[in-house]
């Protein structure tokens, strides 16, 4: 029995755009082989920054173009995080910044959410009890792992306690134009005016993610700093990919394939949903997310082992990896992204007596 994954964050093969990706790569080096095929500026291709300069209305030099957003993350963790430094998240987050801020001895306050975001209160709070932090990582919109989305009003108080503060955040954002329905919500970096957020945002779900193009916008000195970072790490960046993406946008491909991406997406998204409805037990709570790829379930009593579930045919990511602090044992994330919708029905289907048997009273 083939396993079903619900682990795999990664778009469906049917998302990406192949064949003209393949004619954007060979128009790129066509036109502009001489510098992309070169070595050249740390920050990125050119005429990628200023593409992305021009939508977040910035100068380009505040454009960083890295190899995925997660690099970003990377050198701006190394340049800003000493051991002992306090970082400051929403609970659950990304594990991946989570191992990332443990590798630099940071000191990890995981702050509660709720199905609105990330508690302004509890952000005064743990910015009233302990030295100042180096910043706060957020993800706003869709959030990895609960797909949970931080309401405008709350935005605003974030953007507010950001100003009186002087707190730097960082508002990592790659699934924000990955919306299946309602209106978009002005981003943390647009409430703010971009002085106290460091914006993140990646080609990988809007495009492809093994283009590894993603981009930061900085506040200037410290764009010119994570720019020093990224020459002395990799010399120069994957210009012919940055250029692929670049002629992809050029061509105006962009915009008609986030909404055919989101449109094969939103099947899934409603697939999982109608599954769970079906299947999940009696006092199972789970997200119903407008856009992204992921479903957060929280059980009443502990989620069924991986070993179970694989022996079942199915996988997730457990909770207790978005944590911090080792909670998160009653709750799975589920990622719709990958598989097809008959794949979604029959997986949420082996996965539901083990979630019965979870939530079932303890003897
Ligand atoms: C919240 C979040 N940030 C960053 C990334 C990494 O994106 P990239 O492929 O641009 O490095 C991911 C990937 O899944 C993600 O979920």
């Amino acid at each position: 029995m083939a396993v079903i994954s619900f682990a795999r964050g990664i778009p469906a093969p049917e998302c990406l755009a192949v064949d003209e990706l393949a004619d954007c790569a060979k128009a790129a080096i066509e036109r502009d082989g001489k510098t992309v095929l070169s070595y050249g500026p740390g920050g990125g291709y050119g005429p990628l920054r200023e593409w992305i300069a021009a939508r977040h209305g910035v100068e380009p030099a505040r454009v960083v173009v890295t190899s995925g957003s997660l690099q970003a993350f990377v050198f701006l963790a190394e340049q800003l995080v000493q051991p002992g430094s306090r970082v400051i998240f929403e609970a659950p987050t990304y594990d991946r910044p989570i191992k990332i801020l443990r590798r630099l001895g940071a000191e990890m306050v995981g702050i509660p959410m709720d199905d609105d975001g990330l508690h302004p209160e509890a952000l005064e709070e743990a910015l009233a009890s302990g030295p100042k932090p180096a910043f706060l990582y957020t993800i706003a919109t869709f959030q990895n792992p609960s797909g949970r989305t931080l309401t405008e009003e709350r935005r605003r108080r974030v953007a507010e306690i950001a100003r009186e503060h002087d707190l730097l955040v960082i508002e990592d954002d790659p699934y924000g134009l990955i919306r299946f329905e309602g209106p978009p919500i002005p981003t943390l970096f647009e409430l703010e005016g971009g002085e106290n957020v460091a914006y993140a945002s990646s080609f990988s779900k809007t495009i492809a993610p093994g283009v590894r193009v993603g981009y930061y916008v900085l506040p200037a000195p410290l764009a010119a700093q994570i720019e020093a970072l990224a020459v002395s790490t990799y010399i120069t960046p994957p210009f012919m990919t940055q250029a692929t993406v670049h002629e992809f946008l050029r061509r105006g491909n962009f915009e008609p394939n986030v909404d055919r991406v989101n449109g094969l997406l939103r099947g899934r998204r409603d697939a999982m949903l109608e599954a769970l409805e079906r299947h999940a037990p009696e006092g199972a709570v789970w997200t119903r997310p407008e856009g992204g790829y992921f479903v957060w379930l929280d059980l009443e009593h502990d989620a069924p082992s991986l070993a179970s579930a694989q022996a079942a045919g199915v996988t997730f990511v457990e909770g207790k990896d978005f944590f911090a602090d080792g909670s998160g044992s009653r709750s799975i994330r589920l990622a719709f992204s990958y598989v097809s919708t008959d794949e979604i029905a029959e997986g949420v289907a082996r996965l539901a007596p083990l979630l019965a048997g979870a939530t079932a009273p303890v003897a």
